[in-house]
Formats: C-alpha cells, sequence, structure tokens
C-alpha cells in the first residue's frame, strides 16, 4: 500500500495539464468516485489494526494533498481564462465614433447670442424657477392679469399671489435680476428656457426657449431699439429682409410693437408659414416702462431703455422649416443629424 501511495505522490506531483480537459481527467482518476484513492480508502478497509494506525494518517495526507493539488491547478485555470477574456486583440478593427451634432436650437441661439455680442450686449442668466415679484410683480403685470392664472403658468406654490412660486414663463425674470442687483447702463441679453402651461401639440408647447434683450442708459429712444433689431434682423436673415412694427401690449413696456419681417420662406411671395400674408411676426419689444425702472431702483427721469424678447423655436423654424415643435425635444437622431456642423 505504501508502494502505491508514493508512486501516485510522485505522479500526482509530477503532473502539469495542459489544458482543462486533462485536468478533468485527473480528478476522476484520483478523485472521482470510483478513483485510485476511493479505492485505497476500500483497500484500507481491510488490513490488520497496526497498518490501520500507521496508514490511516498516511492515506489522509495523501488525500489532502491530491486535493488541494486538484484545487491550485482550477484556481489557476479559471484565472488563465479571466485574463485571456481582457487581453486585447491588437488585429481587430478598430471601433469607429460618429461625430456629434449640435442641436438645431442650441445652433441658432448662438448665433443671435454672437450678433448682439458683437453690438456690445452682454450674456445674462437667472433661474427657472420663479418668485412672484421678479416674474411678475416687478414687471408691472396687475393681479387680475391673465398670464398669472393656472392656465398659462406652472405654479410651484400657489397662495396669495405675492408669494407664488413658479416655473419662469419669460426670461424678463433676468431682467429685472439685474437691473436690481447693478447700475445702469446695462445692455445684455437673455438666454434660456421658459415653461407656460399649453397642451403640447405641433404648434405649442409646454417649454420652449427665449432670448430677450435689454437695453438701458441715458437718452435711449424707440429709434434705437429699431435700429437694434433692424440689423439684427439682417445680420440673421441676410441683407435685404424687411421689417415692420405694429403697435401692441405687455405690461412691462410703453410703447409696445410686435416686429414682423418679410418671410424668409417666400420672401414675401405668400406661402403657409407666412399664412400668405408674406410676414411673420418674431418678437415682442418696446420701451421699458418707468414703474418697472422704479420697481428695481432706477431713476425713471434719468434712465429710459428698450427691451425686446423672441422665441428661438420660432426663429429656427423661420431658418429650417421645422413645421412640428416636437421634433426639437423628441431626441430622434435622424432629425438631429441634419444639423451636422463642425462642432464648437
Ligand atoms: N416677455 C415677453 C414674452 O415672453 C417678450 C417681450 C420682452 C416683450 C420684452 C416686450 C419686451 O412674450
Amino acid at each position: 500500500m505504501q508502494d502505491q501511495i508514493n508512486q501516485y505522490t510522485a505522479e500526482i506531483e509530477a503532473f502539469s495539464p495542459a489544458n482543462a480537459d486533462e485536468l478533468e481527467a485527473f480528478r476522476i482518476k484520483y478523485l472521482g468516485t470510483k478513483g485510485l484513492i476511493k479505492d485505497l480508502f476500500e483497500q484500507f478497509k481491510s488490513v490488520g489494526p497496526e497498518e490501520k494506525r500507521v496508514f490511516g494518517k498516511v492515506l489522509n495526507q495523501f488525500k489532502q494533498m491530491a486535493e488541494a493539488k486538484y484545487t491550485d491547478l482550477k484556481e489557476n485555470f479559471n484565472s488563465e481564462i479571466e485574463n485571456s477574456k481582457s487581453e486585447i486583440d491588437l488585429t481587430l478593427p478598430g471601433n469607429g465614433f460618429e461625430v456629434g451634432s449640435r442641436h438645431p436650437l442650441s445652433l441658432v441661439q448662438s448665433e443671435i447670442v454672437d450678433i448682439f455680442k458683437r453690438l456690445g450686449f452682454v450674456v445674462a442668466e437667472g433661474p427657472e424657477i420663479e418668485d412672484d415679484w421678479h416674474n411678475f410683480s416687478a414687471l408691472n403685470f396687475p393681479d387680475e392679469h391673465p398670464a398669472r392664472d393656472m392656465q398659462d403658468t406652472f405654479f410651484i406654490k400657489k397662495n396669495s399671489g405675492k408669494d407664488d412660486i413658479a416655473l419662469r414663463t419669460h426670461t424678463s425674470s433676468v431682467q429685472v435680476r439685474m437691473m436690481e442687483n447693478g447700475k445702469p447702463p446695462f445692455r445684455a441679453i437673455m438666454p434660456g428656457r421658459v415653461y407656460r402651461n399649453e397642451a403640447i401639440s405641433a404648434r405649442a408647447h409646454c417649454f420652449f426657449h427665449q432670448v430677450e434683450g435689454l437695453y438701458i442708459d441715458e437718452n435711449v429712444s424707440f429709434a434705437d431699439l429699431k435700429q437694434t433689431l433692424y440689423h439684427f434682423v439682417q445680420e440673421l436673415y441676410g441683407e435685404g429682409t424687411k421689417v415692420r412694427f405694429r403697435p401692441s401690449y405687455f405690461p412691462f413696456t410703453e410703447p409696445s410693437a410686435e416686429m414682423d419681417i418679410s418671410c424668409t420662406i417666400c420672401k414675401g411671395a405668400g406661402c403657409n408659414m407666412c399664412k400668405h400674408s408674406g410676414w411673420v411676426e418674431i418678437l415682442g419689444c418696446g420701451m421699458v416702462d418707468p414703474n418697472v425702472l422704479e420697481n428695481c431702483g432706477i431713476d425713471s427721469k434719468k434712465f429710459t431703455g428698450f427691451a425686446f424678447g423672441m422665441g428661438v423655436e420660432r426663429i429656427t423654424n423661420l431658418k429650417y422649416v421645422i413645421k412640428d415643435l416636437r421634433l426639437f425635444s423628441e431626441n430622434d437622431v435622424r432629425f438631429l443629424k441634419q444639423f451636422k456642423t463642425e462642432m464648437i
């Protein structure tokens, strides 16, 4: 028996499998239910008591040695398999990566911002969650103005009016913050996302993007407003684009106007975009109401100014003719890919 154990020990110690199959054969040969070690234990049953005392220990040690060898080899194999998984095959072709594209609204917004920057306007930003004062009251909205109605505004907290909290309905709120926190002159534009409680359809959405503008100094007149916006339109849509101003009403400007441009799609001949009138409205504007200046701590006897506000979606439509507003927020790559431009 001792001879057999010695022979097996030598074999086991020398064993070095080339693959997992050889290791499995080893397990079956020595450790399997019908294996050689099982055999030795069978033989052990029939030896005399003196030999039992000697061999019991030897046999158990031998079995432990064989098991330890097997476990070691198995672990080695497993880690080799793991390693080979993470090995990089340098002969594989590389993964191509697609160049992204800028969102059309982002493209057009930067175009608008750049034009005004060249005129000396700076960019100002503010919070999307606003209080009643900055979104409405400071801007001369009367208490009963319909824009305060639940139909138009997403209120986050609605109490008595004065301490309501809402998602801003326009970026005019940023104008208030700017005037309150600084001293005139001001020359700034306010790009940003705004929210209105509208049912989502091809022509309306519950959020959209605006660029508003504010210019306050001594002796600013309506002529400055017209020339600034005229220049803006020539830059954005090309020389020769016509503009016209129609009287309008906003609580925060007096006088107020809406500005139309000659239709960029049909050049005034008449099409669906301009409802066959040849003109499309692109923005609201006016001279800042003296009440607003006073609300923000600015001397309305000394300073005057103009303000304007436009929807970026509308401006983008007139460049790219996008019939359904929902496309802007659905992230359909087939739509977005069409605006491939150099990444800036
Ligand atoms: N705040 C107005 C709007 O959201 C736009 C506007 C801004 C009009 C400034 C006049 C002056 O519709």
